[in-house]
């Protein structure tokens, strides 16, 4: 069923930062709690491969095992029902289906008395919001749960007291060194600038990185610099990257799904316009609203990662983003 381990990622590499953090936040269990991490940060960073990798890595830490869930926040379906994801715990853990109880609420208790006195990792993909973790979190202070999100999950850091574990970008070596993982040390070597490209050309996002790979797996024949010469193209950038409905596109539609039309549309008019940095009154005058007006839209952007804000107002948009919600605003969106 669903509660199974998700298998390890493939040649997974890198953020030693980020698996240390998650370490910490378990390490630093205060007594009568249980530790709660939020792996966040934008469509295809990398926040499944880690949590899982992490999760691998340390399975001796949780003898009574792991449970997994995908809580479906941003498919094209509708989220998963935390009565749903319980009755796939309490069947894990042993309970007869005819005891399971209906109700959320019941399930979340008897799912907290059953795992009180255990040690077990429980890992909770693709939040959607706080409200959708909360009746799924262990409670016991030997449990220990990784929660990964687009959405900061502000609301869970706040009152759940959950430890953010922010992911970023690939820097050039690290992007690198996955497209080497993944098409052989030589091809890479043969052509370290083409490479770099690529990576620059990628956002430094994994999932972006994977389709790029994918792309010159196909093509053996290519030099990496023939791909970044096609990437180069603004117009086609996006349609190399999305070749099957795992792409790029397909993830970043499912985030902007999720936004309000309001948001949908700050988001579009930033895109249409914005040159690198953008600030409150920037971000009013291109969507032509007072500041005021903006900035809970722009927070609302940066909470779901299409914007990031590097510093106090100011903000950033990732040019992979860009591209999409230009395309969604010429018309060519809403579609599948
Ligand atoms: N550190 C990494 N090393 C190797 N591959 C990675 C790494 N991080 C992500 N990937 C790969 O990139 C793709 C997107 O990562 P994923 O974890 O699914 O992103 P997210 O969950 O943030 O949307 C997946 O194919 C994943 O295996
Ligand atoms: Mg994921």
């Amino acid at each position: 069923r669903s509660a199974r381990r998700a298998a390890a990622p493939a040649r997974f590499l890198g953020r030693e930062q980020q698996l240390a953090a998650l370490s910490a936040v378990v390490r630093s269990a205060v007594p009568g709690e249980s530790p709660l991490a939020v792996v966040t940060g934008p469509a295809g960073v990398g926040k499944t491969a880690c949590a899982v990798q992490w999760a691998h890595g340390h399975a001796e830490a949780f003898p009574d095992g792991q449970l997994f869930a995908d809580l479906r926040g941003f498919n094209e379906g509708a989220p998963a029902e935390p009565a749903e994801i319980l009755r796939d715990f309490l069947l894990a853990l042993g309970t007869p289906p005819d005891r399971i109880p209906t109700s959320a609420q019941s399930a979340s208790a008897l799912f907290r008395s059953l795992v009180a006195g255990r040690r077990l990792l429980v890992v909770l993909d693709n939040a959607q919001s706080s409200a959708q973790v909360r009746p799924l979190l262990p409670g016991g202070e030997h449990c220990a749960t990784v929660v990964t999100s687009r959405s900061r999950l502000d609301g869970l850091v706040a009152t759940d007291v959950a430890r953010p574990v922010p992911l970023q970008a690939l820097g050039a070596a690290e992007g690198t060194a996955l497209l080497g993982a993944m098409l052989g040390a030589e091809r890479v070597a043969d052509d370290p600038d083409a490479a770099r490209e690529l990576v620059e050309l990628c956002d430094g996002l994994p999932l972006a990185l994977r389709a790029a790979a994918a792309q010159l797996t196909a093509r053996p024949r290519w030099r990496l610099a023939r791909l970044a010469a096609a990437l180069r193209d603004e117009r086609r950038r996006l349609a190399l990257l999305s070749a099957e409905d795992t792409g790029v596109a397909a993830a970043l539609r499912m985030s902007v799904a999720r936004l309000s039309a309001d948001d949908a549309r700050l988001l579009r008019a930033l895109a249409a316009n914005a040159d690198g940095h953008l600030n409150a009154s920037v971000a009013a005058s291109l969507a032509g609203s007072a500041p005021e007006d903006i900035q809970d839209g722009l927070d609302r952007l940066a909470e779901m990662h299409l914007v990031d804000e590097e510093a106090t107002d100011v903000y950033t948009i990732s040019t992979l983003t860009q591209l999409f919600a230009r395309d969604e605003g010429s018309g060519s969106g809403g579609g599948g």
